[in-house]
């Protein structure tokens, strides 16, 4: 994370007695990545982290992947599988996986019922809230999230999800660490002048909250010979692990709003990666955002066909005006896979019709993998089957739904 934060109490010196009023100790944690080697943050717990009663194993729900072969671009319609008023459903374990590889899974969530404590030993999660209001409780304090925002979890992050509404949350897990693109950040993690985003748009946790309870469960996801490679652990603590009374440092969970990210425009088409809003390895996460387009006199608005030859594009379609896009099926939390090896674009008619557009009311979240994706249990569930078919089929009534 960029930078540093404090909240509650922290001793004058780190590694130094920190105590309670009543003269107790507490037990200092760092909580750090790449093996002391990056960014760390010093946590003060009354009992210690690493205490466990019980343990027992987590049987996630389906993590199963089975390769897009043949290949073909696909259209996932996330809400016909949470259809609204769906109930009785959280955040952590009830997510449906899309699309995964080894680097990153996508998935899925329409939340109404608060999660259990949860870690995630993986790597980080990214989640988008499409639509929704929620706290997310962490180790290090809350964070409001509702729709637009962003929330990174660090890896490991003890934290739990409780929606204040039914909340539709895009779960994008890294097996790494997620992060501003490193060519916004100055040598020393700044965000850069040229950034579409700075610190100030980051929304770090409120103060550390200290609940008293026992036998508190922690379900930890984390790698193993599941399918995906990933399996879950449940442990019974002895104490609750909100159990923090400060903490500081420069890693920590955060929220950002898509609304605060500026869009960078220009007089042509602007390639996707000025869109960048965040990365982890082998992957990054992209934004389009509502904004003016294209102002030379002779431009194409929409995007030129495209062989990103080295990648698989994940588009999740997530608000504004998609009138523009009718035919291709492309609607509200539509997912759309355009997997390397098959050249994309606008639906026929859009091409053309864009020319003159002065302003594109749209919101994505875009995916790029740099290894191909799988597709899971939710991802053949919400396949609509016939997206493949959708620039020939276009052709002939002229659809014209506009592809990015
Ligand atoms: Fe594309």
């Amino acid at each position: 994370m960029p930078y540093y934060r404090s909240a509650g109490t922290v001793p004058p010196k780190r590694h130094t007695q920190h105590r309670a009023p009543d003269g107790t100790l507490y037990f200092e944690e760092l909580m750090g990545e790449e093996g002391f080697s990056s960014d760390s943050s010093l946590l003060y717990h009354r009992t210690i982290p690493s205490t466990i009663r019980e343990y027992r194993v987590w049987e996630l729900p389906d993590q199963g992947r089975t390769p897009n072969h043949p290949l073909v671009p696909i259209h996932l319609s996330t809400h016909a599988l949470f259809p609204d008023g769906t109930s009785g459903i959280d955040a952590v374990t009830g997510r449906r996986v899309l699309l995964g590889n080894a680097d990153v899974r996508l998935s899925y969530v329409l939340a109404d019922t608060t999660s259990p404590y949860y870690r995630n030993a993986i790597g980080d999660e990214c989640l988008y809230f499409e639509d929704g209001e929620a706290v997310v409780e962490t180790v290090f304090g809350d964070i409001e999230a509702a729709t637009g925002d962003y929330v990174i979890v660090p890896r490991a992050t003890t934290h739990r999800i409780v929606p204040k509404r039914p909340s539709r949350v895009y779960a994008i897990e890294g097996n790494s660490h997620i992060t501003p693109p490193k060519r916004y950040l100055s040598r020393f993690g700044q965000l850069l002048e040229h950034a579409p985003y700075c610190e100030r748009d980051l929304r770090g946790p409120s103060e550390p909250r200290v609940v008293e309870g026992t036998d508190v469960e922690v379900f930890i996801k984390h790698r193993g010979n599941g399918p995906g490679g990933v399996v879950g652990t449940v442990h019974v603590l002895p104490h609750h692990p909100f159990d923090v009374v400060g903490w500081d440092g420069c890693l920590y969970p955060f929220a950002f709003n898509v609304e605060d990210f500026m869009p960078i425009t220009g007089k042509v088409h602007q390639p996707p990666p000025v869109h960048q809003v965040f990365e982890g390895n082998n992957f990054v996460i992209c934004n389009f955002v509502p904004r003016k387009v294209d102002y030379h006199e002779l431009s194409i608005p929409v995007p030129y066909y495209h062989s990103n030859v080295d990648s698989d594009e994940v588009m999740f379609y997530c608000g504004g005006d998609y009138e523009a896009r009718k035919g291709s099926g492309i609607g509200q939390g539509s997912i759309s896979l355009h997997p390397g090896g098959h050249p994309h674009g606008p639906q026929p008619g859009a091409y053309e019709r864009s020319i003159g557009a002065e302003y594109f009311d749209e919101l994505a979240v875009m995916v790029d993998t740099f290894r191909p994706l799988e597709i899971g249990e939710g991802g053949r569930a919400a396949d609509d089957g016939v997206y493949a078919y959708s620039w020939d089929r276009a052709s002939a009534d002229d659809r014209g739904a506009a592809d990015r």
